[in-house]
């Protein structure tokens, strides 16, 4: 949500921020901008629209600047305007500061500053941090900078560069990621180390109401009133530079890759001959794990429906209570947190403000928390007490695909793990190990698929409304279908667990809302065909996705796409597969920027 990128060093500092701000580009994509100094003046561009906008427009500039800031931006206060696109600057222009995150306090201090005589050119709330720090500067930056930070409330990341200090560039950071990379004569900025680590694995991450002064051979790191001595850390991952291969998109690519990510996510994770899993990077003691009486699992979005399978197979299969709630809510319920409570905290990015802040709450009232994450070094991973890793690599298309199937692979394992720590008999793990390591070919079986998926996309394409229905495993595999089908097509798509449509939905059931009915859950099988036999009577168009050919079912249903028969939990991969490639498809033939779905980021590092 809102990319910072920044440079200083003996490069083109403008080349390497527009460079960072492409790696950037998933982050908020509305506007951009950059700023610099040159011959003791601020320097800036700043474009609505993507960062090539901003690119062309700025290659009819001749900058020369020793250090650059720049930010890709999503929009939180005031509209996608050139006015509101950073930077922002103070009155007289002395300084330019770009910014992801709110300031909550934004109007108090707006009306403040307005009563000294400062007017305000745009909507946003950062514009209030270059007057603030304008009003407290008198030649000494740093001391404004922390009189500044000690006004502000919110969560927020900010890069600055004044007209006084050419070549330096200050980062602020509160609650909101922000890191520093360390290389040879020159030093990086970014939201995400993936941005510079191109570059150099050296990085400092700032935390909560830090305060960066950043030259090419100096780093140094303020409190709010001292120096702090941070520590180095070497970017564990490596991370390649993301390319679409032979794809049209990296939606599409990450879509190909699951029969791969989902090996990854397996391999060296379990023990056949104990019908068992094992995660290497799990340090909790035994005692630790069978001490868990109850899960709560926090996440939001994809991450959340992931959760919502996790805790049906946490209580069917380990026998364990599982609550799963919505970070965004569960944070400002106050809850209760019984001893025996493990904290599952699911988050692809890692940097999800409502799932960081909701972890915190609960650490705060002495839970355990594991992280199941995809990116190392994220907050998530930095402040869990262990995480368990989805090794699915870069996830570059805004819409969750590959994540979400290394999501459930992952919580199958750790699911397992617990069983057999408790009622589990060998037989049964061994069954489900097997089951789990046939999912690479079935999801493989789908893309096989792929030009049939097309087809029937072709004939569902000019619908302006679906639901998606399902029970048991397949209810929260609908919600990601209907999810897929939002963000990539813009389609008003529900996610309804089947026995609930005769409870009002079916009022918008008929010849204009098709349904795609997820048949892949055994035990409510039979459940699901009256409900979609209710949906025929009401002359309702019904696509199926099913695990097991049947006439039947061939009678009710419009269409239908199968997938390899598996167990029910484990069903969930190959159908939620075929819902990816149908919105896929269906966002194609309409024509959307499927990689960059209108109004969304990958990651929502605001409340
Ligand atoms: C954004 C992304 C979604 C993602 C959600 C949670 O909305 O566009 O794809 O599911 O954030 O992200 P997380 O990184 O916490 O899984």
């Amino acid at each position: 949500m809102c990319g910072i990128f920044g440079y200083v060093g003996a490069r083109n500092a403008i080349d390497i921020v527009i460079e960072g701000l492409r790696r950037l580009e998933y982050r908020g994509y509305d506007s951009a901008g950059l700023a610099g100094v040159q011959e003791n003046q601020i320097v800036f561009s700043k474009e609505v629209g993507k960062i090539s906008v901003l690119e062309r427009e700025v290659r009819k500039q001749t900058f020369q600047v020793p250090a650059a800031i720049a930010q890709t931006r999503w929009a939180t206060h005031g509209k996608a305007t050139q006015v509101n696109a950073h930077p922002h600057f103070d009155k007289e222009r002395s300084l330019a500061l770009v910014h992801n995150g709110i300031i909550e306090n934004h109007d108090d201090l707006r009306r403040g500053l307005k009563d000294q005589g400062v007017s305000f050119v745009s909507e946003t709330d950062t514009e209030v941090v270059a007057h603030l720090i304008a009003y407290h500067y008198d030649g000494d930056l740093l001391g404004a900078i922390q009189q500044a930070v000690a006004q502000l409330k919110g969560a927020y990341a900010v890069a600055l560069v004044h007209r006084d200090f050419p070549d330096q560039i200050i980062a602020i950071a509160h609650e909101a990621p922000l890191v520093i990379g360390i290389g040879n004569h020159e030093a990086f900025l970014s939201s995400d180390p993936r941005a510079f680590a191109f570059y150099t694995r050296q990085a400092i991450y700032l935390s909560n109401s830090e305060i960066a002064i950043i030259k090419a051979e100096t780093q140094h790191v303020y409190s709010t009133h001292a120096s702090i001595d941070k520590e180095y850390c070497l970017l564990e991952q490596e991370f390649g530079e993301p390319s679409k291969g032979e794809f049209e998109h990296y939606t599409l690519k990450e879509i190909y890759e699951q029969p791969q990510t989902i090996r990854n996510a397996l391999a060296s994770r379990f023990v056949v001959e104990y019908g068992t899993a094992i995660f290497e990077e799990l340090t909790f003691e035994d005692r630790d794990l069978l001490s868990v009486e109850r899960v709560l699992i926090l996440a939001c979005g994809t991450s959340w429906h992931a959760g919502c399978i996790a805790a049906y197979m946490l209580g069917e299969l380990a026998h364990i209570s599982a609550q799963v709630e919505i970070s965004s809510e569960f944070r400002y319920k106050n809850p209760l947190i019984p001893p025996g409570t493990l904290v599952i905290a699911i988050s692809q990015s890692g940097e999800t403000a409502d799932t960081i802040a909701a972890i915190r709450e609960v650490k705060a009232k002495g839970a355990r928390v594991l992280g199941v994450c995809n990116v190392q070094g994220s907050t998530l991973v930095r402040e869990a007490d262990e995480t368990l890793f989805l090794k699915a690599g870069p996830e570059i298309g805004v819409c969750s695909t590959k994540a979400f199937t290394s999501q459930v692979v992952v919580l199958s394992l750790f699911t397992l793990l617990m069983a057999r720590m408790r009622h589990m008999n060998k037989t049964e793990g061994q069954e489900i190990l097997e089951e789990l390591l046939h999912l690479p070919e079935q999801v493989q079986t789908v893309l096989d698929q792929a030009s049939y998926i097309a087809e029937i996309a072709r004939k569902y394409v000019d619908y302006e409304s679906f639901f998606f229905l399902g029970r048991r495993y397949m209810y929260p595999t609908c919600l990601e279908g209907a999810l897929k089908l939002k963000e990539m097509s813009y389609i008003n798509a529900n996610g309804y667990a089947a026995g609930e449509v005769k409870h009002g939905p079916l009022a918008l059931i008929g010849e204009q809302c098709p349904v795609v009915a997820l048949c892949a859950d055994r035990i409510t099988y039979g459940k699901l065909l009256g409900n979609l036999m209710e949906i025929k009577a009401r002359h309702g168009k019904i696509l199926a996705i099913a695990s097991q050919k049947d006439r039947h079912l061939e009678e009710i249903v419009d269409d239908v796409i199968y997938v390899p028969v598996s167990r029910d939990e484990l069903a969930v991969i190959p159908v939620t597969v075929v819902t990816q490639l149908l919105a896929y498809n269906i966002a194609q033939l309409r024509g959307m920027d499927i990689d960059h779905p209108r109004h969304l980021a990958k990651s929502v590092t605001v409340e």
